[in-house]
């Protein structure tokens, strides 16, 4: 009897918690968020009835098990000490259009294809004052890094790939641009649009060591490669990377709420562990008082601020300073 009592009060909770643990996605969730805080708007960006499997394969980061395997730079005070409050590689590089633009991963768990590709596109341009201009592909990262793929990856891998094995270039879905572009379709992950259903979660397209019909340069010859590739550790360290050789991969904590940003600096205020994602930052500033990372995601530019956003910097808010991954192209092609 008095088991079945316990029982029977162990039930009602669970039911009670179960109540107040809102959905993710709905307009009840979306309000609590604005009412707990005022540094960030949240806001309507993927419809109510997107499948929850498929937000949750976006954050497509692996966490490395072993011990590090890229070496730590460090750079100088001097250089430190006299950073900018607020600063846009943006507006430091204009030459360099890549700094701009915002990809999309589609159903595939590529944030950390996507975030490594976009740094190097960047940083060849950024290293050659702006004469060179390389897109790489995202497709050729996910697909021929024999580690990762649409169900993850880890950067170490991620970068190291770039290294030993190079990376050919390719632009967007359907774009025939470069050697490999994307092959997994935007799809309507957002509200309003007149694309695609979004799949639960897409097979890694097939490793295709050639280039699409059309393109007149051999597989081979052009895939490019880095000098080295590194990692920097902490804000201070993050910031005077950036600052000198342009944008960073990271990675960081995800939570319910932030699926839902729209603007402002985020900061965690509600809601569950969703998973771990990958992103790039490219610059830093302070907005009502609060010190911010300036970042891009991959979830296309309908999502958050314009595809970017604000995220609190400074606390290792959400693991985001922990270890920012990037490199130096080697300019000479292969
Ligand atoms: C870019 O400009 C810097 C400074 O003027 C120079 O040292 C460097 O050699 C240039 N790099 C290339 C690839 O032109
Ligand atoms: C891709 O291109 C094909 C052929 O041009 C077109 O039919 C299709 O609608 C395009 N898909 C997307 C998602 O843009
Ligand atoms: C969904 O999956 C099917 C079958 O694999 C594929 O043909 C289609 O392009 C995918 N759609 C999207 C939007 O990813």
């Amino acid at each position: 009897m008095a088991l079945s009592i316990t029982m029977l009060l162990l039930i009602v909770a669970a039911l009670a918690t179960a109540k107040n643990s809102l959905h993710p996605l709905s307009d009840e969730f979306i309000s609590l968020i604005n009412s707990k805080q005022s540094t960030w708007k949240a806001g309507r960006n993927f419809p109510l009835d997107t499948s929850l499997t498929y937000i949750k394969g976006l954050m497509g980061l692996l966490k490395s098990s072993s011990v590090s395997k890229l070496p730590v730079q460090i750079h100088e005070d001097g250089l430190i000490a006299n950073l900018p409050e607020n600063f846009d590689s943006r507006e430091k590089w204009p030459s360099c259009p890549s700094l701009n633009e915002i990809r999309d991963q589609g159903s595939c768990g590529s944030c950390w294809a996507m975030g490594a590709t976009e740094v190097m596109t960047d940083r060849v341009c950024i290293y050659s004052n702006g004469t060179k201009h390389f897109e790489f592909s995202a497709q050729d990262l996910t697909s021929c890094d024999g580690r990762n793929g649409c169900d993850g990856g880890d950067l170490d891998y991620a970068w190291l790939y770039w290294k030993q094995a190079g990376i050919v270039s390719g632009g967007p879905y359907n774009s025939s641009q470069g050697c490999r572009p994307y092959e997994i379709p935007p799809c309507e992950h957002h509200v309003d649009g007149n694309r695609p259903k979004c799949n639960e979660s897409s097979e890694t397209p097939k490793c295709v060591r050639k280039c699409r019909a059309g393109y007149n340069v051999e597989y081979k010859r052009d895939k490019h490669y880095a000098k080295i590739v590194y990692k920097v550790r902490g804000e201070d360290q993050i910031k005077a990377e950036l600052y000198k050789n342009g944008p960073v991969e990271t990675s960081f904590v995800v939570y319910d709420d932030f699926v839902n940003y729209k603007s402002g600096v985020y900061s965690h205020t509600t809601g569950e562990w969703l998973g771990d994602h990958a992103i790039k930052i490219l610059g830093w500033g302070v907005e009502n008082g609060k010190k911010y990372w300036l970042c891009a995601n991959s979830w296309n530019s309908d999502w958050g601020d314009k595809g970017f956003f604000k995220t609190l910097r400074g606390e290792n808010h959400c693991d985001i300073e922990s270890e920012a991954l990037t490199g130096e192209p080697d300019l000479s092609g292969h």
